[in-house]
């Protein structure tokens, strides 16, 4: 089997939301895609999913080809022989569990070419944990995406330290060919950082509504409105960079013993040192030197400017404004 090397055939297993996710997007893109589920049913929904989904990325100018076009290049198979023939890259997207985890990479490693690149969208399960002792554990690794895949478009790349730096690479390269930015991760770590990140926020989240602080409702106002809509134009450190005058220095002198002792109120004691301080505002001055700092600031005010504009001028955005 040898496809088009520029576009890799893809086979997807498993059709829920992540499966049908990543068909998009690499159907999007102009890769052939195969896409399984071991429920029949899933697999017929899915479909009509996938076909609405296209629909709206090509009625919101998101999307080079016509929807029936990304569309005609997804198989949908009924059987698992069938998904992996000919694939290049498997994506596996069946549920978190260790077990089966564990069963559908010992089959696809046993039914699969040798140079087929075998990843899983896990969540927190790293690759180790259900490769290590299979004879092609050098091909196995985590690409694991955000939901909705095919809206955010940036993947972690999680290898096992079985994992060969070629196969590493050419996951890279499908991804950059499926318009799909991949972040790669210096080592295994339960929940990767996606999840890691996610459940500092969350464990918050959390506790302020046991200990009622707040509703539900309004946390989910304050991030969405709040922190979440800044973060979809810059991130965490660079709001805490953009925040203080003095940039991370100064924020984490005046800010830092607060987030430490809050840390430490939940029994979490890592405290910024002034050696990871300093880490990260080097890091962050070579992303931007002092003297644009206030340039900066301009241009994130502006970008937020241009989400509010769309926010209030487009139906679609509605689900943004809460009903008074
Ligand atoms: N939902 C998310 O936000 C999200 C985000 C990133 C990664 N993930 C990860 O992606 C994976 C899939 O999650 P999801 O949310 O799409 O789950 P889901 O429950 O929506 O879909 C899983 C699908 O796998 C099918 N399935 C089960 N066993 C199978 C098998 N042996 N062969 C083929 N199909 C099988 C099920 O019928 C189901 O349709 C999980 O590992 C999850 O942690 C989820």
């Amino acid at each position: 089997m040898h496809n088009d090397p520029q576009k890799p055939t893809v086979a997807v297993i498993g059709a829920g939301s992540i499966g049908a996710g990543w068909a998009i997007v690499f159907a999007q893109t102009g890769h052939d895609v195969r896409l399984f589920d071991a429920a029949p049913q899933r697999l017929a929904d899915a479909r009509d999913e996938i076909a609405a989904r296209l629909r709206d990325l090509q009625e919101f100018g998101i999307m080079d080809d016509a929807g029936d076009v990304a569309m005609s290049r997804i198989l949908f198979c009924g059987e698992f022989d069938e998904v992996v023939d000919g694939a290049d890259h498997v994506q596996e997207c069946i549920p978190e569990d260790l077990m089966t985890k564990k069963q559908i990479f010992a089959d696809l490693d046993m039914i699969t070419a040798t140079d087929t690149v075998l990843a899983s969208s896990s969540s927190f399960i790293p690759a180790s944990a259900f490769a290590a002792d299979l004879p092609g554990r050098n091909r196995i690794l985590v690409v694991h995406p955000a939901n909705p895949p095919f809206l955010l478009r940036v993947a972690e790349v999680v290898p096992a330290p079985s994992t060969d730096e070629s196969v590493v690479a050419r996951t890279e390269q499908l991804l950059k060919g499926a318009n799909m930015a991949g972040v790669r991760l210096g080592g295994e770590i339960e929940g990767f950082a996606y999840n890691r990140l996610q459940g500092a926020l969350l464990r918050e989240a959390y506790c302020l509504v046991r200990d009622g602080f707040l509703s539900v409702a309004d946390i989910d106002r304050l991030v969405r409105d709040g922190l979440g809509f800044r973060w979809s134009v810059i991130g965490p450190f660079e709001t805490s960079d953009l925040n203080t005058r003095g940039g991370i220095e100064a924020h984490a002198a005046r800010m830092g013993p607060y987030y430490a002792r809050m840390g430490r109120e939940r029994g979490q004691d890592d405290p910024w040192t002034e050696d990871l301080v300093a880490r990260i505002a080097d890091a962050r001055r070579k992303l931007l030197p002092p003297a644009r700092w206030q340039h900066r600031c301009a241009e994130r005010d502006r970008a937020l400017m241009a989400l509010m504009r769309a926010r209030r001028n487009d139906p679609a955005l509605s689900i943004c404004r809460d009903e008074e």
